[in-house]
C-alpha cells in the first residue's frame, strides 16, 4: 500500500474513486463548491433534493461525471461537525471503504472538510482516516475462490493548501501502521482453529518478530512445566496440539524506564472442555484467541513505530478440548505463584491460562500490565457486543487506558472491582475456584486475574463482544475487528 498526500482540487485528483467528505446542515465547503461548479450544479440540486443529506454515514455515487479527473467520486455523509468524533469519523470512511472495495480499485483519493468544529486535530483525523481504508478494503472472505472484497494499492489524501504537511505525513504513517497492524490481528483471528493453533500462531508471532525487529522466546510444554505454570498446563492437557507461550520484547528506551506488559488470551478453539459448549456457542470460538492476536498485532506497529518506550508482549496459547486426559470437574491446579485453583467449570479456561501468564508478568518487573481477553459472555450481557469491558486494581493507570481509548474512538467503559465479588470465588477444597456462580460473572473473572499481578498496576480488557463481529454492516465486516489495537499504541506512545 503507498500512502500520499497532495494538495489540489478535488477536480483534478485522478483516482478510481474520490471519496468526499460532506457536513450536514451546512454549507459546501470551499473546495465541494468548487466540485460542485465543475459538476454543473449537480451536488448543491442533490442537496435541495434532499439526496445528498450529510448525514452520518450516508454515501452517494456519481459515476463517469464529464469535466472532472476522477473516474468516480463517493460523496460520503459526516454528519454535524460539532458531533463529529474520531469514533463517527471512523465509522463513516469505513462505510465509504467497503462501497468502494467490492470490485477492484487501485487508487483511491479523499478530502475531508476542516476540523475547527470538532473535537480533534487534522492529523489525528487523517490518521483516523487512513486507518479506516486500510482496514475497509480488507474482508473476512480468506476462503473464498471469488474475491468479494479488494484492497487499494494507492490511497492519497487530499489536503488542504493551509494544512501542516509535516503533521499529517508523519500521521499517515502512524495510520498506515495502526491498519496493518489491525488487519494482521484480524487475519489471525479469522483463521479457522485448523490452521491457527497454539503452535503455528506462535511460528507466526515469530515471523513478525524477525519483520519487524523485536526478540521473540517461545515457551514449549517442557519449559511450561520448568516454570510451573500448571494452570496453563490444565487447560491445555486435553487436546492433541501442545501449548505455547509466546514473549515479544520492543526495547524502545533505556533499562530504567519503565516496562509495559500486554498479556494476551490466546485459546486457539474453545470447545468448553467438558463442561462442553452447545453447539451454537462453539460456532465462533476460533476466536477465543483475540486477545493474544490483539497483543500480537498492536506489537507490530509499536516496534515498526519505534516508540520509545519498552514493551513486553506475553501470549498464552492452548486449545480447550475434550479427551481422555482433559482437565476435569473437581480438578486442583497449582498456578505459578503457588494459589491452587478448584475447577468447577473447564469452559472458565481463559482465566486459567491468563492465571500464570500475568504471575510471570508480575514476577518480571512489569511497571503497568494490560491484559486483553474474551473471557465472558457476561461482560456481552453487561455492556452489550461492542463496548469492551474494563477492570482495575489502580484507577490512574485505568483513567489512562479507558481516556486513551475514548481519544481513539474505541468504546471501552469500566465496571467495579469491590472486594465482595472476591469472595464468590472462595472454595472449600482450594484456595479458589474458577467460577463466582451466577451474578457479576464478567467482575468476578477479572477478581480472580487480580490474585496474580501482584502489586503491578494492571488493567484487564475483557474483549468478548467487540473483538468479533457477529454479522456484516455498511460500516464493518463481520467476523474478527481489531479492537483495541489503536487503544493500545495510543496508551504505548502516552508512557513515553
Ligand atoms: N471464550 C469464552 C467467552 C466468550 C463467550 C467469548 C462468547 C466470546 C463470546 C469463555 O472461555 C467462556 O466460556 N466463559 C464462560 C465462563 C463461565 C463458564 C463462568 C461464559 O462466559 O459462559
Ligand atoms: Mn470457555
Ligand atoms: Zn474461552
Amino acid at each position: 500500500m503507498a500512502v500520499q498526500l497532495i494538495t489540489q482540487d478535488y477536480t483534478a485528483v485522478t483516482a478510481d474513486w474520490l471519496i468526499v467528505g460532506v457536513f450536514g446542515e451546512e454549507p459546501f465547503s470551499a473546495a465541494v463548491s468548487d466540485l460542485d461548479e465543475a459538476l454543473g450544479g449537480q451536488l448543491a440540486r442533490m442537496r435541495e433534493s434532499e439526496d445528498l443529506t450529510g448525514k452520518l454515514a450516508e454515501t452517494v455515487a456519481l459515476y463517469d461525471a464529464p469535466n472532472i479527473a476522477p473516474h468516480r467520486v463517493l460523496m460520503l455523509g459526516l454528519g454535524k461537525s460539532d458531533e463529529l468524533d474520531l469514533a463517527t469519523l471512523n465509522k463513516a470512511v469505513m462505510t465509504a471503504a467497503r462501497q468502494v472495495s467490492t470490485k477492484e480499485t487501485p487508487t483511491v483519493a479523499i478530502g475531508l472538510p476542516g476540523t475547527e468544529n470538532s473535537g480533534f486535530s487534522p492529523a489525528d483525523q487523517w490518521e483516523a482516516a487512513v486507518t479506516a481504508l486500510i482496514v475497509g478494503c480488507v474482508g473476512q472472505g480468506i476462503y473464498q475462490n471469488e474475491p468479494q472484497r479488494f484492497s487499494f494499492d494507492n490511497i492519497t489524501v487530499v489536503i488542504a493548501p493551509q494544512d501542516d504537511e509535516e503533521a499529517i505525513g508523519a500521521a499517515l504513517q502512524r495510520g498506515e501502521a495502526i491498519a496493518d497492524a489491525i488487519n494482521i490481528t484480524r487475519d489471525l483471528v479469522n483463521q479457522p482453529a485448523q490452521d491457527i493453533y497454539p503452535e503455528s500462531f506462535a511460528a507466526e508471532a515469530e515471523e513478525l518478530a524477525a519483520e519487524y525487529g523485536m526478540t521473540c522466546e517461545i515457551f514449549d510444554e517442557d519449559r511450561l512445566r520448568q516454570e510451573k505454570m500448571e494452570s496453563l498446563l490444565g487447560v491445555a492437557r486435553g487436546s492433541e496440539r501442545a501449548p505455547r507461550m509466546v514473549i515479544l520484547e520492543h526495547r524502545g528506551a533505556g533499562d530504567d524506564s519503565p516496562t509495559l506488559y500486554l498479556c494476551g488470551k490466546g485459546v486457539t478453539f474453545d470447545s468448553g472442555g467438558l463442561s462442553l459448549k452447545p453447539s451454537a456457542g462453539m460456532l465462533d470460538m476460533k476466536m477465543d484467541m483475540a486477545g493474544a492476536a490483539t497483543v500480537l498485532g498492536a506489537m507490530t506497529a509499536i516496534a515498526r513505530l519505534k516508540l520509545p518506550l519498552n514493551v513486553v508482549a506475553m501470549m498464552g496459547l492452548v486449545e480447550n478440548m475434550v479427551s481422555g486426559l482433559s482437565y476435569k470437574l473437581g480438578d486442583v491446579l497449582t498456578a505459578r505463584n503457588g494459589t491452587t485453583i478448584e475447577v468447577h467449570n473447564t469452559d472458565a479456561e481463559g482465566r486459567l491460562v491468563l492465571a500464570d501468564v500475568l504471575s510471570y508478568a508480575a514476577d518480571h518487573n512489569a511497571d503497568y500490565i494490560i491484559d486483553l481477553a474474551t473471557l465472558t459472555g457476561a461482560c456481552m450481557v453487561a455492556l452489550g457486543q461492542d463496548v469492551v469491558g474494563a477492570f482495575s486494581n489502580d484507577q490512574t493507570w485505568c483513567d489512562a487506558v479507558v481516556t486513551a481509548a475514548r481519544d481513539r474512538g474505541e468504546l471501552v467503559w469500566q465496571l467495579p472491582t469491590y472486594d465482595l465479588y472476591a469472595d464468590l470465588l472462595k472454595s472449600e477444597v482450594a484456595d479458589v475456584k474458577n467460577i463466582g456462580g451466577k451474578w457479576g460473572g464478567a467482575i468476578t473473572a477479572a477478581k480472580f486475574l487480580e490474585k496474580f499481578v501482584g502489586d503491578c498496576k494492571w488493567v484487564h480488557l475483557d474483549i468478548a463482544g467487540p473483538a468479533f463481529a457477529e454479522k456484516s454492516q455498511p460500516h464493518q465486516e463481520g467476523g474478527a475487528t481489531g479492537v483495541m489495537v489503536r487503544t493500545l499504541v495510543e496508551v504505548a506512545g502516552r508512557l513515553t
